[in-house]
């Protein structure tokens, strides 16, 4: 079999031997060849499987420094030095799936199960109506408890209460009529981070149980319907390789989602990939400059796993091209407990201490934090 040859698992990208032939190899050309992939990028809009490749195993610092000036700047040429944030609310850590990464899968019997209601829901969101946030995002594990039906009452609710806000979904795979369901509901967008495009590595990521078909339908389907979707990927997952980032990009080009969410992957004690090592913090930044590069429109959050992996990640994302910020506004009582990786950032914080530590973090690398839904444009 052809397995893919690299797995990062913590070692330099820089460490492959073989090299593509098309391309020069003498020291120093490379990059240059580097600089050239990521101009061709900017001008063309996609690159080639060997040259993502050739890209993710061959950059240094100077060309990622290269593309975060380019991504930058494209970030600003469209949505200026403003930030969008968003507001999210972690309304039950309850999930019937058994992601090997997740800290709240359902084989985690340490995990403290908690269920928020439409009280407390509300609740949230009015603190974040106060403090600012125009998009507010309900993001929960696949809790059956909180069926489509549900969730579509409560998503009126909120819009009927706060017409000039945003509702972004985040609860997982359902059945295209449960989808359309909350689409007519009112919700506006819906993340759903595909987590790898690449069938055998999401097949190392995920039980037999579960489907990369059925996934990247759900991904077809939302956007179908008219969401603002979302699509995604942890950067240095077990088992990802050179190979399965090209797979992403690739996806990502063409399946042109509004919004990408990219963090590190991060350990959880109490899962199976306990031991993995982390995600590089350095990738993570070059691939959010080469998604702004290639998706110049796209909404792009610096994660709260970036936030987390590096205390200045937030403001390098922003840096290297993200426009996102989606700090939480779940209950302080209930955020220890929404634990996907160790050591997550805020979980001690209240809604009121993230949004001006936000302001201040935005500030001053001179951005400033924009009150408004924040919606995606052509
Ligand atoms: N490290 C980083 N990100 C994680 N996610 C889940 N578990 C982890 C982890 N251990 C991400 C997944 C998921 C999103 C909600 O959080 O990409 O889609
Ligand atoms: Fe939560 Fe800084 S954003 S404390």
């Amino acid at each position: 079999m052809d397995m893919p040859s690299l797995v990062f698992k913590g070692q330099s990208i820089f460490s492959r031997k073989e090299r593509l032939p098309f391309l020069l190899q003498k020291n120093g050309v490379k990059s240059m060849e580097c600089k050239a992939l990521i101009d061709k990028l900017n001008a063309e809009k996609t690159l080639k499987k060997d040259e993502w490749i050739y890209l993710f195993e061959n950059y240094t610092e100077d060309d990622r420094a290269y593309a975060a000036g380019i991504a930058q700047k494209l970030s600003i040429d469209k949505y200026g030095k403003r930030i969008f944030i968003r507001g999210i609310v972690e309304f039950s850590n309850i999930c019937k799936n058994d992601c090997y990464y997740c800290g709240i899968r359902r084989s985690n019997s340490c995990a403290q199960r908690y269920r928020l209601n439409e009280e407390d829901i509300m609740d949230c969101c009015a603190e974040g109506y106060e403090t600012g946030y125009r998009t507010f995002v309900l993001q929960s594990g696949e809790d059956g408890a909180w069926g489509a039906e549900r969730l579509a009452k409560l998503v009126c609710q909120i819009k009927e209460k706060y017409p000039d806000c945003a509702v972004t979904l985040s609860v997982g795979e359902l059945e295209y009529d449960e989808y359309k369901l909350l689409k007519q509901a009112g919700a506006d967008r819906y993340l759903l981070r595909h987590e790898t495009a690449n069938r055998e590595h999401y097949q190392k990521l995920h039980p037999g149980e579960m489907s990369f078909d059925h996934r990247m339908n759900c991904l077809r389907q939302l956007k179908e319907l008219g969401f603002q979707t979302g699509a995604g990927i942890m950067v240095g997952s077990p088992f990802q390789t050179s190979e399965c980032l090209a797979d992403d990009m690739i996806f990502l080009g063409e399946f042109k989602p509004h919004m990408i969410g990219i963090g590190p992957f991060l350990p959880h004690k109490d899962t199976p990939f306990r031991d993995e090592p982390k995600g590089s913090y350095e990738l993570t930044l070059f691939l959010l400059s080469l998604c702004r590069i290639m998706l110049p429109n796209v909404l792009l959050p610096a994660t709260t796993a970036l936030g987390t992996i590096n205390p200045r990640g937030r403001e390098e994302g922003v840096l290297a091209g993200a426009n996102v910020i989606m700090p939480n506004l779940s209950p302080t009582a209930v955020r220890k407990k929404y634990m996907l990786y160790d050591n997550k950032i805020c979980t001690e914080d209240s809604t009121a201490d993230c949004r001006y530590c936000l302001q201040a973090r935005m500030k001053s690398i001179g951005y400033e934090v924009s009150i408004t839904r924040g919606d995606y444009s052509e």
